[in-house]
């Protein structure tokens, strides 16, 4: 795993959104698996403007969503559906085409998680992940304790992300449950990057580098990776 150290969230993000314009530019395909959340929100809207400004061709991506709460309507502004549309795929003009997000209130779980595992395999696997770190070391909603050969599932959410996950919301909202794309299928993207930004998230960096690796702290794990990529800014890595 690199380190890389950036001033501040704008630098962080815009050094982000540069790694994902040189994949899709590597890769006009690539298949990419996107985390919501307030870590990588500048990233996305910095990637738009870009897209736009730029010309860069995303019209043969395919984006995914990392994960998704169970039971949350997709018009809720605390979705990851509403975010990723609302930052990412509708300022991109992505087709729907092209994408292919969780369904909150899919009746049959497994099969949700079954359709999303066919597709990673069938596309050959992940190109480019983009992921934050939870309180809890959490990537997606693969919680603390979660087997490293997971692949999509539905997490029983750990007490800490429900409580965090409030943040989101603007009432008080009952997210006991949640699909995530796997452990397994995030760590054997092409390209893993894990961002952090802010104070709050400095003692998770400072495990994540510093602790056991473990999947007792899931983001730990990234350290064994080659192709990953840790970027934070200057508070997250005091
Ligand atoms: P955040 O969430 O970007 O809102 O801090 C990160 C996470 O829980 O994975």
């Amino acid at each position: 795993m690199e380190l890389h150290i950036h001033k501040d969230y704008a630098d962080l993000s815009a050094a982000a959104a540069n790694m994902i314009i040189d994949c899709v530019q590597e890769n006009p395909q690539a298949l990419l698996c996107m985390a919501t959340g307030d870590t990588p929100r500048l990233t996305y809207q910095l990637l738009a403007k870009r897209v736009l400004a730029e010309n860069i061709d995303v019209s043969r991506c395919f984006f995914i969503a990392l994960d998704e709460w169970l039971g949350v309507s997709p018009d809720n502004k605390g979705s990851c559906h509403w975010f990723l549309q609302e930052y990412l795929l509708r300022p991109m003009h992505i087709a729907p085409a092209q994408v292919h997000l969780f369904d909150a209130f899919a009746k049959d779980e497994q099969a949700a998680c079954e359709s999303m595992n066919q597709l990673i395999a069938a596309k050959g696997g992940i190109d480019l992940a983009l992921v934050g770190v939870g309180m809890n070391g959490h990537i997606g909603f693969n919680e603390p304790g979660t087997s490293v050969e997971s692949l999509t599932h539905v997490a029983v959410l750990d007490d800490t992300t429900q409580t965090v996950g409030q943040k989101y919301f603007s009432e008080k909202m009952e997210i006991k449950k949640g699909i995530t794309v796997g452990l397994q299928q995030v760590m054997a993207a092409q390209k893993l990057l894990m961002m952090a930004n802010g104070k709050k998230k400095a003692p998770v960096v400072s495990r994540l580098l510093t602790g056991d690796i473990s999947n007792q702290f899931p983001a730990s794990l990234v350290r064994l990776l080659p192709q990953a990529v840790l970027m934070v800014d200057e508070e997250a890595a005091l």
